[in-house]
């Protein structure tokens, strides 16, 4: 009896997916709702009615970690209801604490290394069949990137999908726990990356972001002979994708041809995410970044020589330790020189395994908190200042969907990375549109729609 009751009902398979950090989280969340797509698992945006949750995390400062701790502890009340529900934690929290998650958090079933996500739909039939609760944290990759393309010509890809190129890395930053957590540094194949745009623009995608931690050391390790100015040309090449954007760029490796691809490559955005992360020489030593502040702004003078039109920004850090008010000062000093079009600060925070942990003179807490303050008060005025320059200018936009922030309106991207938002037919989604910009704001810019006849005039 109870075998016939089984066949004829279909197990509920509702995944919820949470993203933590960084856009390589965001593209290990798309892969898992493709891999557990093919298993037959729906996503839904509720987390009530999910059969499993997916955790995806980051601990890259402390902050990011206790978001995901506050998430978890949520959970606990969901899973006493539902004993069947299954919890996954993956990403690089899972990875720096392991089993520690396991006997912290009892509602939790499976605990994913960053390099295990290949292996997810496995074990979570093996976590269902027997109710084990596992932690798996791999040494090597156990990606089968062939995986990847499983099912492939049922997806369904958003206006700008993100694609991570290359894996971890080697730089060893000392207020990192990155390299710890993701590994050393490893590049895809130029085919498969290829092989894999091909696919997303079949599904609807118009523009890819290249994910690495370094993208301009891309290339290192592999069979082939390619560099990343190399990759971005065969993108230009071989895909029909419309625009091509990338992050991250260590100053330290960003070479004049990239800067060539910068000005001459038409796919590719006019805009670098460069981190300077501090601008005082003694502090970037400390750092281990292998740059001062001179060569800084020396790739910085070159790269807007070469690309005049080039938009950029930065990640900066306050409070690194020993971090005085001289070191501080040169910061903004930076920031002023440089003018950003925009700017992610962060205060400094201890990470495990990261060298800083044991540095000495540690900067005080409310220390930090002020200097954040002053910094984000000159770069804001910066960033305003930048936007409202670009009234009045016609701009071309991909129009990447509805507006989060105003609403009934849509939203796109200009080359440099500014959001406009717009009004307009929803049939606009997906396409490159030329708006006049008529107003501006901190976070985004307001467009209107006007005939292609004038934006050539
Ligand atoms: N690979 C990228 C950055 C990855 S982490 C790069 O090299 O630029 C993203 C940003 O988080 C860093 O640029 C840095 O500004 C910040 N960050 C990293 N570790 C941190 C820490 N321990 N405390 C505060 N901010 C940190
Ligand atoms: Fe961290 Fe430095 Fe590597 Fe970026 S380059 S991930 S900051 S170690
Ligand atoms: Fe965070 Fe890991 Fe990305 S620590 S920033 S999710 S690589």
């Amino acid at each position: 009896m109870e075998h016939a009751i089984a066949a004829y009902r279909q197990p509920v398979k509702r995944l919820f997916i949470q993203t933590f950090g960084c856009q390589m989280n965001e593209y290990d969340s798309l892969r898992v709702r493709r891999m557990l797509g093919t298993m037959g698992y729906e996503t839904t945006p509720r987390l009530d009615r999910a059969t499993v949750i997916f955790l995806n995390t980051c601990s890259v400062r402390d902050k990011a970690e206790q978001k995901v701790y506050s998430f978890l502890g949520r959970l606990r009340a969901l899973k006493a209801q539902r004993p069947q529900l299954k919890i996954i934690v993956a990403g690089c929290m899972a990875q720096q604490l392991g089993t520690a998650l396991l006997s912290r958090f009892p509602h939790l079933d499976l605990v994913l290394g960053t390099r295990a996500i290949g292996a997810l739909p496995e074990l979570l039939e093996g976590v269902q069949a027997d109710h084990r609760r596992l932690a798996h944290l791999p040494d090597t990759d156990q990606e089968g990137w062939q995986q990847l393309f499983q099912g492939a010509d049922q997806w369904i890809s958003g206006v700008s999908a993100p694609l991570t190129i290359m894996q971890g890395c080697n730089n060893f930053c000392t207020y990192c726990i990155v390299p710890h957590v993701r590994g050393r540094e490893r590049s895809r194949p130029s085919a498969e990356i290829v092989r894999e745009i091909q696919l997303l623009t079949a599904a609807g995608a118009k523009e890819v972001v290249l994910l690495g931690q370094n993208v301009n050391s891309y290339g290192q390790g592999l069979d082939e002979s390619i560099d990343f100015p190399g990759l971005l040309r065969l993108i230009e090449r071989t895909t029909d994708i419309r625009r091509v954007r990338f992050t991250t760029s260590h100053p330290k490796d960003l070479t004049a041809d990239l800067m060539r691809c910068l000005a001459e490559l038409k796919t590719l955005c006019r805009h670098i995410h460069l981190p300077f992360q501090a601008g005082s020489d003694r502090i970037l030593k400390k750092m281990n970044r292998h740059y001062t502040v001179a060569d800084y702004l020396d790739k910085v003078d070159r790269l807007r020589r070469a690309c005049p039109e080039i938009a950029l920004t930065a990640d900066v850090m306050v409070g690194f330790p020993g971090e005085r008010e001289d070191d501080f000062e040169g910061t903004l000093q930076l920031i002023d020189t440089v003018r950003f079009d925009n700017l992610f600060s962060f205060r400094y925070s201890d990470r495990p395994f990261a060298r800083a942990v044991q540095f000495p003179d540690k900067v005080d807490e409310a220390l930090k908190a002020e200097r954040l303050v002053r910094l984000q008060a000159l770069q804001a005025s910066i960033t305003l200042a930048k936007n409202q320059e670009e009234i009045g200018r016609l701009r071309e936009i991909l129009v990447e969907g509805e507006s989060r922030a105003a609403e009934g309106q849509l939203s796109g991207r200009t080359s440099h990375n500014r959001i406009v938002n717009l009004v307009g037919p929803r049939q606009i989604i997906g396409r490159l549109e030329t708006v006049k910009i008529v107003a501006a704001y901190m976070h985004s810019l307001k467009g209107e729609r006007i005939r292609n006849s004038e934006a050539l005039s």
